[in-house]
């Protein structure tokens, strides 16, 4: 009898990306409890925005997503979208509106939105007069506090102003979160899409609202 040779086991392409113990950790966690609502305004975001909503970009998208997404993924797609170059180039797009929002305390960004012109789905390429709620994120410390919502509002009002009748938006299927939120907000599922990653490919929601 021969012995059985050992047979290699393919590795893992990427190792796990432990950034956070739990997708619960992020997806579960409560409402800003808070005697005092912060105050905060909104206005159209400028060119010296881009470092600050850079930064603040790639925290909310790393903490929200970065379990889900092998480290090499995560990095690429963080210099793709969330480098100081291309949020200048978002900022100075004429299809991307970008809108922040300002602590009244210390004039910090606490959050940003972006509407998109010129994209579509293959599950909404019927609908006409359509637009991208493409970005809304806000800073963790300010979950809850009715940021996001006020920010949709503003790009909502864009949108109308330009002529849109339907916003819609993809997320992750996982992001039980944004998708509560997105309900709240009367957007509803009207399909899914793949997103891609660097190399990682994952399944999104994608919602729409009448404006
Ligand atoms: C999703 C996100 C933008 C929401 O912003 P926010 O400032 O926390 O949301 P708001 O406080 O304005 O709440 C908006 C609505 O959602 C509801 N809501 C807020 N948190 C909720 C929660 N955890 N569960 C259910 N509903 C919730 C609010 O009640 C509110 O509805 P109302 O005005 O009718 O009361 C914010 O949580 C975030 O930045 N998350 C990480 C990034 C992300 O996932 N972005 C979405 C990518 S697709």
């Amino acid at each position: 009898m021969f012995a059985q040779p050992a047979v290699a086991l393919p590795l893992p392409e990427y190792s796990f990306n432990a950034h956070i113990s739990s997708p619960a950790a992020v997806q579960l966690r409560p409402r800003l409890e808070t005697t005092q609502t912060p105050t905060f305004s909104t206005r159209a975001a400028t060119v010296q925005d881009a470092p600050a909503i850079a930064e603040l970009g790639s925290t909310v998208f790393s903490t929200t997503y970065g379990f889900s997404i092998p480290t090499p993924d995560l990095n690429a797609y963080l210099d793709e979208a969330y480098s100081i170059s291309a949020i200048v180039k978002n900022i100075t797009s004429p299809s991307i509106h970008v809108v922040v929002a300002c602590s009244d305390s210390d004039n910090r960004i606490i959050g940003f939105a972006q509407l998109t012109e010129g994209t579509t789905e293959a599950c909404i390429e019927d609908l006409e007069s359509i637009v991208e709620l493409q970005r809304l994120y806000v800073h963790v410390d300010y979950h809850g506090a009715g940021v996001g919502r006020t920010l949709s509002k503003e790009i909502e009002k864009i949108a109308r102003d330009r002529g849109y009748r339907t916003m819609w938006l993809g997320v992750w299927e996982g992001n039980f979160r944004a998708q509560r939120v997105y309900e709240a907000m009367e957007y509803s599922r009207v399909g899914e899409r793949e997103f891609k990653m660097g190399q990682c490919i994952q399944t999104g929601w994608i919602m729409c609202k009448d404006l």
